[in-house]
């Protein structure tokens, strides 16, 4: 293994492979970094005009490095042997069959990869989890390198990703802290200091974090449940507002300013979304429930059923809004994707809110400005031909004739649609369900609109 890294293989050229390595090719014109998948379709995508994923500044980072030190590819054994470093990113989802059913992570890609970088290092390699995966999987790694014919040593080091989607540019390039655990070896702590001095091309020496592998591996899990959590703990709060005439907004900013609480991640809204919190949730929960810690266990669970009862009570309040009928009525949908600024919409509260409006047999017309059509179908498990799923290129067509508007995502552009054009061209009464608390309530009530939001009381 050389001293210095001049070649990196990241296997997994996903929403953290692709933009991560973007940043080291960046940053490091001197490393060449090969990003391989097997998925050929997504590797094509990398290697054209448009990438694969949707991420504000990441089209102009990929073009700098593209063909110069960054490469994709579905060479993945050839880019293993040749690279001094492997960084493992790949995807870790929850568990579908098996012991561990609906709760644990399947480490079945993690340990595939493993097992190829076995089968294909030449050499000592520093393979790096940056999956994010259950404490001790560095163990279930070595155990593949251990029963493999290799006579070589890997370093296994765990540097988990906190990049957040929608921000992935800036988080990268301006990280809160770089984790890196590894074995309190001599071997082990050469390796550490190899994947610092990566970092160090534009990290602050301060902000890198060096810790064992199993405190690095566990604390990228807690960091994900503390987050999901402080949303789960205003949301809970939001449902209170409702029924006590405190405003969710101004209830957040008074506790938010609290330098000890801090004002982050305290924003209500219809639950939280995306690929990771739930999985990395439901980990936890499976591990202390493992190390026979029930009460734990018990404790991060209700951080998810708060959230789901969330997403319910928002779906729950349109439909009684309506007196129970919303078969036939027409809904505007506004936003899909499970945050502002990515085109994913995995785990997104829309796709549950939508699938219930559906279940009441509504027409939605949905507006989401990077989705694409056929992803809103498949999540909602239909496609063109349902005619109460109609998936619009432009707001202004989700207006016509309808008896509800409901923002799902907080885009910006939507603070900008012409909510007295929007009201003409509706039914009336015309509501507002603002399942985000980004629009401007007070302006849509005087339009005329009937408006509900997240932990507010109603405007007179
Ligand atoms: P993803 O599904 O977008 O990408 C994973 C990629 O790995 C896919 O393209 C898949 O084809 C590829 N892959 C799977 N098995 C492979 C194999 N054997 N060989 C080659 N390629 C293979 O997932 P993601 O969102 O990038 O997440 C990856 C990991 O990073 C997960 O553990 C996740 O929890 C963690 N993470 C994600 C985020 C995020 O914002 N999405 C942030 C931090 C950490
Ligand atoms: C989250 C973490 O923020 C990242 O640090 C982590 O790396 C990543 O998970 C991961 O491991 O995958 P991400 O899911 O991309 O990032 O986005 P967040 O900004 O955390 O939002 C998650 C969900 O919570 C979204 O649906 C968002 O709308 C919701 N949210 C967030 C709220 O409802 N209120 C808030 O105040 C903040």
């Amino acid at each position: 293994m050389a001293s210095k890294i001049h070649k990196i293989c990241c296997v997994g050229a996903g929403y953290v492979g692709g933009p991560t390595m973007s940043m080291i090719a960046h940053k490091c014109p001197d490393i060449r970094i090969d990003v391989v998948d097997i998925n050929e379709k997504r590797i094509a995508a990398w290697n054209s005009e448009t990438l694969p994923i949707y991420e504000p500044g990441l089209s102009e980072l990929v073009t700098g490095s593209r063909g110069r030190n960054l490469f994709f590819s579905t060479e993945i054994e050839r880019a293993i042997r040749e690279a001094d470093i492997i960084f493992i990113s790949v995807n870790t989802p929850t568990k579908t069959y098996g012991q561990g059913a609906h709760r644990a992570a399947d480490l079945c890609y993690v340990e595939a990869v493993s097992r190829i970088i076995a089968e294909n290092a030449e050499e000592p390699k520093i393979v790096v989890e940056k999956s994010t995966i259950p404490v001790r999987t560095a163990e279930a790694i070595r155990a593949v390198f251990d029963a493999s014919d290799t006579e070589h040593h890997h370093e296994v080091l765990s540097n988990p990703e906190f990049l957040a989607e929608g921000t992935a540019i800036s988080d990268l390039e301006s990280p809160d802290r770089i984790l890196i655990g590894g074995e309190q070896t001599p071997g082990g702590l050469k390796a550490i200091n190899q994947l610092a001095d990566i970092y160090n091309h534009w990290v602050s020496e301060d902000k890198i974090i060096k810790t064992n592998l199993w405190s690095s591996e566990l604390s990228k899990l807690v960091a994900n449940a503390f987050l999901a959590q402080r949303v789960s703990s205003i949301n809970s709060i939001s449902a209170l507002c409702e029924k006590t005439g405190a405003n969710i907004d101004e209830v957040a900013k008074a506790i938010g300013s609290d330098s000890r609480i801090g004002p982050k991640f305290l924003k209500a809204s219809i639950g939280f979304g995306g690929s990771c919190f739930e999985k990395d949730l439901l980990n936890l929960v499976y591990l202390c429930e493992h190390f026979g810690l029930p009460e734990a266990a018990q404790y991060w669970e209700s951080v998810l059923q708060m959230n789901d009862w969330q997403k319910k009570r928002f779906a729950d309040q349109i439909v009684d809004s309506f007196f129970n009928t919303i078969n036939d009525k027409v809904i505007s949908i506004l936003g899909f994707a499970f945050k502002k600024d990515t085109n994913d919409t995995r785990k997104s509260p829309a796709i549950d809110v939508c699938k219930r409006l559906l279940d009441e047999k509504a027409k939605l017309l949905i507006y989401d400005p990077k989705v694409e059509v056929n992803k809103i179908y498949d999540d909602l498990g239909t496609d063109e031909e349902n005619p109460n799923v109609v998936i619009c290129s432009d707001p202004n067509q989700t207006f016509e004739n309808a008896q509800a508007i409901i923002t799902l995502t907080e885009w910006d552009a939507f603070k900008d649609i012409d909510y007295e054009a929007a009201y003409q061209a509706m039914q009336k009464p015309a509501w507002i369900f603002d399942g985000r608390n980004v629009l401007d309530h007070k302006k849509l009530t005087e339009i005329g609109f009937q408006v509900r939001s997240i932990g507010k009381p109603h405007e007179p």
